[in-house]
């Protein structure tokens, strides 16, 4: 049992999936290949690329099956796997099939971003590594290496680390052909990515999903010719112009031309700034849910100074690193016997129950799916400006250290559900401390708010939940950048704008002081959507 969970968290690990043999053998079967065509596979797992790729270069060389063989893996083919039992395999099969390696062949194990080539390639093909983490040790190094193209970051994941090296190793009018994730079309930490494959050569992309056991993730094929800078991409066979692109935010590869409209004008952005929330670290420390108006609180929160040692701040730090200049400073202070002030939760004999509102708590805003409106369900310990929580995450690990969304707190605004799979948009009133599963959106200085309503009623439209999941980020997370990216409804008359301002405020008023709980079929909700038609 332990050993199949190992087993299973290392092929996690190693992005592990592999093609089924039909989708690979297709795959080879469409391409160009000569006699002196040079192939690489960089992660080549147990073969199932190589295999039909030694098969088709058998066939164009001549003389006995082991010569063939061997012209084949000398001349035409490369290949590197990091995991020992999976080339293994794969060279088993090469055997079974073709008899005896030849001495020399250049099917490696490796680490392919440690692997150096003495080749350019006419052809790379694979699956790479997805969703696998770099080893943490490599993680910078890469990042300095392959983090930014054309003023673009590139995002730290091995399969778009994988695609800019492997572009780059392409002979002009080269092919890479990847099955990769779909995220890719539209993240905008993947934008980078889109501007690079774009900037350098023809790029078509075909959805192939249903086709793999081992992962639910839709797949697509990346077909890529190293061609130069072009003006268009294909996705499933259609043409998408760059200028189309470009006219969203985040460079998306899923917008068409009929949506590319709806980009035209001004951006949600304009109006409204959005922002994730904050990282307790230890919600249980400090997080509360209301019940019956009041909060039980087990905790009393004490203050204290701990002193400032080197093997702590290593514990705390990212990767376990810091830089030299960091470490000198930390042993100096270690010497000179400095503290930190830390914070300690003290269990209470018997737990207290605070009636809301108290000084001492603010609404918390978590994630909910409720739209237009939800009572407060949480609230968070905040005697002296959170002085408690804040003191916990900075003496905490890194990650804990920022404060996200502090500048917000407080303030009146929308929210959503950071994981959905739509928008599901609410009034967030006055005082609430974030939380960073439920992202928010703040009217800009100067903004009229009754701008608050007509966002709040746009976001409720199953078209901007479409625009936000096809074209925006098709991903199960929606961003502050993402709703910020959102077209404007600016095409909406302003007779339909005032209508759509007073149904939305009507029903938050309704909402907050009936308590009732809307649905986007109720038919107050579809009368407000109708407002936002394109025509
Ligand atoms: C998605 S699987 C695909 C394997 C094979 N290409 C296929 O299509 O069946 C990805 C493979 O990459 C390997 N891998 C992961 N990180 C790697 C790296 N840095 N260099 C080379 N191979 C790597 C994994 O062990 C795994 O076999």
């Amino acid at each position: 049992m332990a050993q199949t969970k190992i087993k299973r968290a290392r092929k996690r690990q190693l992005g592990q999936f592999y093609t089924p043999a039909r989708c690979a053998r297709k795959l080879v079967a469409e391409l160009d290949l000569t006699i002196s065509s040079v192939v690489l596979e960089p992660s080549a797992g147990a073969g199932a690329f190589v295999l039909p790729l030694v098969e088709r270069f058998m066939e164009l060389h001549h003389g006995s099956q082991s010569l063939r063989l061997e012209k084949t893996l000398r001349d035409n083919l490369h290949a590197v796997e990091i995991d020992p039992a999976a080339k293994t395999a794969m060279l088993v099969a090469i055997t079974r099939r073709w008899g005896r390696l030849p001495r020399q062949h250049r099917l490696t194990r490796g680490d392919f971003f440690a692997t150096d080539f003495d080749t350019t390639f006419d052809v790379i093909i694979g699956n790479p590594p997805f969703g696998g983490t770099i080893r943490p040790a490599l993680q910078d190094k890469l990042d300095a290496r392959y983090g930014q193209r054309d003023g673009f970051k590139i995002k730290k994941e091995t399969y778009s680390f994988f695609i800019v090296r492997a572009v780059e190793m392409l002979r002009p009018a080269g092919r890479l052909r990847f099955i990769c994730s779909d995220t890719f079309l539209t993240i905008p930490t993947m934008k980078g990515l889109r501007e690079f494959l774009l900037n350098r050569g023809r790029t078509a992309v075909t959805r192939i999903d249903g086709q793999f056991a081992e992962t639910d993730q839709p797949m697509v094929l990346l077909d890529y010719q190293h061609t130069g800078q072009t003006e268009e991409v294909e996705i499933d066979g259609q043409p998408l112009r760059r200028e189309t692109i470009n006219l969203t935010g985040n460079r998306s590869w899923q917008i068409n031309e009929s949506l590319g409209r709806l980009f035209a004008g001004p951006k949600l952005g304009d109006v409204m700034v959005a922002s994730s929330g904050m990282t307790v670290g230890r919600n249980e420390l400090f997080v509360r849910d209301i019940v019956d108006g009041a909060v039980l609180e087990p905790y009393d929160f004490r203050f204290r100074q701990e002193p400032i040692t080197l093997r702590r701040e290593l514990e705390r730090a990212r990767l376990g690193y810091l830089s030299q200049a960091v470490r000198a400073r930390i042993m100096r202070q270690e010497e000179l016997g400095e503290t930190r002030r830390v914070v300690e939760a003290i269990p209470l004999a018997a737990t207290r129950r605070v009636p809301l509102p108290h000084p001492d708590y603010c609404f918390y805003n978590k994630a909910t799916r409720d739209i237009v409106f939800s009572q407060p369900k949480h609230a968070i310990f905040w005697r002296d400006d959170g002085d408690a929580v804040i003191t916990f995450k900075k003496s905490g690990n890194w990650y804990l250290h920022g404060v996200g969304g502090q500048p917000y707190f407080k303030r009146e605004g929308l929210s959503w559900q950071l994981i959905a799979p739509s928008l599901n948009a609410r009034y967030l009133p006055p005082g609430y401390i974030l939380d960073s599963g439920a992202p928010c959106a703040f009217l800009r200085d100067g903004i009229d708010r009754d701008e608050l309503w007509f966002v709040l009623g746009w976001c409720l439209t199953p078209l901007c939940t479409r625009i936000l999941k096809d074209v925006l980020n098709h991903t199960r997370n929606i961003q502050s950048k993402d709703v910020e990216r959102l077209p404007y409804p600016f095409w909406v008359a302003p007779a339909d704008k005032g209508k759509a301002i007073a149904r939305c405020r009507d029903l938050v008023v309704a909402a907050r002081s009936c308590g009732t709980q809307y649905r986007r079929d109720h038919p107050e909700i579809v009368a407000l959507t109708e407002c936002y038609r394109v025509h």
